[in-house]
């Protein structure tokens, strides 16, 4: 199958916009002047050295007349939805501002308005493109990743194969198709989706060809995939997923998914940013940044604990932090999981290898956007930190080994992506050749493809260096390739 090329999430719009960087103008920069109140200054490599490490307080009461607002905040209004009433109501409920954490949760998963939970948001009519979307090689190539792990393994008779966020499922049918051929790797599978949205439930039910449930009648917990003949099962979190078989986990583009904290370093020292309601001069209600005037719990607990991981060197150079505590914990399940029952995770996303600083963003219809701009109907995404990650993974389980990152081109290239472009391109029609090699420069290339000769504003862009991957894998089974 080949797909229609279009703009890859995130990528296409960081190379073309001049105005968009790892520190994009969303998130603006500076504080008001210090207060005398306030904390002194501290280096961040101090931060939480001279605090005890509490439990989070149940309720996180903050005095607003302490809070002060970064002055360059300026929004486009957020408009009267549901979302925006619930957002606001949650914030006058508290009492005080919400973390950047519970904005993007909410504006991403809420049950009746989050962003992914009514409808489709991938392709040329929905908001961004991803990697499995742009050409079925991607599906292809980790479906042979999965089978060198499935036969370092020892090829088990039975595995889980599970699949965090599969979108539209695409990738999850080009790799079933992709590997149909190798009956014992097909008939060991059980198939897990994770899936928050019943929306995209339906979708990926469709995509992998599902039989019809008991009597003709949709059963969204368990079917058969015709694809592959393997059972599937639905879960909205891997808690859900049962334990005690060999596992192989995929996680594409999921972990920019989840809700990160974020903090700020100013005269006054760190401070966790937070999400207030703002009063516009005709009374309509905006939502703006504000800093927390104490250290709030994240700062106490998450942030101290990602700057433990990281050097004086690397925490010198930044004023902004990020820190995602729903990819701690994911990486502890998956890491845990791994080092009982077998097997490995791959995970491939947009981030670094290192301490991530102001990386949120929003994207509706294939462009930025504000993130207070119309909540829930605009994607948040932020980057990857991979050594977090690493280091969570570590600390989860003495079984488990982490490989990598490496780029998202030499993982492509060195399981044979080339080989597969040019055998599929020995059978095609023109039309289809082109499709294939701008999906090809898309999934491993560098910037703006070079041999493009079409419309300048769908020049392929490619991801090959600003998506990694990760392998998590139980020390048993030696070194994953390409890991080697
Ligand atoms: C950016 S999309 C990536 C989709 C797919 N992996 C791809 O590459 O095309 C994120 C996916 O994760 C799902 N998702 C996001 N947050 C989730 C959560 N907290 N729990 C379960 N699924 C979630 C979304 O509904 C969507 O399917």
């Amino acid at each position: 199958m080949l797909r229609r090329w279009l703009s890859p999430r995130f990528c296409i719009n960081v190379l073309r916009s001049p105005s968009v960087s790892l520190n994009p103008p969303l998130v603006r920069r500076g504080i008001c002047s210090s207060s005398e109140t306030l904390d002194p200054p501290r280096p961040l490599e101090e931060v939480g050295e001279d605090l005890e490490v509490h439990e989070p307080a149940a309720k996180l009461s903050i005095d607003r007349s302490g809070l002060y607002n970064p002055p360059e905040h300026s929004h486009e209004r957020a408009l009267g939805t549901e979302l925006v009433k619930h957002l606001r109501d949650i914030i006058k409920f508290r009492g005080g501002p919400i973390s950047v954490a519970e904005y993007m949760e909410e504006v991403l998963t809420n049950p009746k308005t989050g962003f992914y939970m009514n409808r489709d948001v991938f392709g040329a009519q929905g908001d961004f493109i991803t990697s499995p979307e742009v050409s079925q090689m991607f599906g292809e190539i980790i479906g042979v990743w999965c089978m060198c792990l499935w036969e370092q393994m020892g090829q088990p008779e039975k595995v889980n194969l599970v699949e965090l966020g599969p979108g539209r499922g695409t990738l999850m049918a080009d790799l079933l198709r992709g590997t149909s051929k190798f009956e014992k790797f097909i008939k060991s599978l059980d198939i897990h989706l994770v899936e928050c949205s019943p929306t995209l439930q339906k979708v990926q039910y469709s995509a992998l060809k599902c039989a019809e449930g008991i009597n003709g009648v949709y059963d969204d917990k368990r079917t058969i995939s015709q694809l592959a003949g393997a059972p599937i099962y639905w879960h909205t979190t891997l808690d859900q997923v049962p334990s005690g078989l060999p596992t192989i986990i995929i996680a594409h583009e999921f972990y920019d998914a989840l809700p990160v904290h974020q903090f700020q370093k100013g005269s006054r020292g760190w401070s966790e940013k937070m999400i207030d309601i703002a009063e516009a001069e005709d009374s309509a209600q905006r939502f703006q940044f504000v800093l927390s005037p104490i250290p709030t719990p994240a700062t106490l607990l998450y942030l101290k604990k990602r700057c433990m991981w990281a050097s004086k060197e690397e925490l010198a150079k930044l004023d902004h932090i990020e820190v995602c505590p729903k990819a701690m914990e994911l990486t502890h399940a998956i890491a845990k999981r791994i080092g009982s029952d077998g097997g490995g995770a791959l995970i491939i996303d947009y981030g670094l290898n290192g301490v991530v600083s102001d990386s949120l963003q929003a994207i509706r219809k294939h462009k930025f956007v504000d993130i207070f701009d119309d909540p829930g109907s605009a994607d948040l995404s932020a980057y990857v930190d991979f050594a977090c990650i690493r280091h969570s993974a570590e600390e989860a389980s003495e079984d488990v080994s982490v490989h990598g990152p490496m780029t998202q081109s030499q993982f492509l290239g060195l399981l044979g992506i080339n080989f597969r472009v040019e055998s599929l391109l020995q059978n095609c029609t023109d039309e289809q050749a082109e499709s294939l090699r701008s999906g090809y420069w898309q999934l491993v290339g560098d910037g703006e493809a070079p041999f493009w000769e079409g419309p300048d504003d769908q020049t392929p862009i490619g991801m090959g260096t600003r998506y990694l991957a990760t392998a998590i894998v139980n020390k048993k089974q030696g070194i994953p390739v390409p890991f080697q």
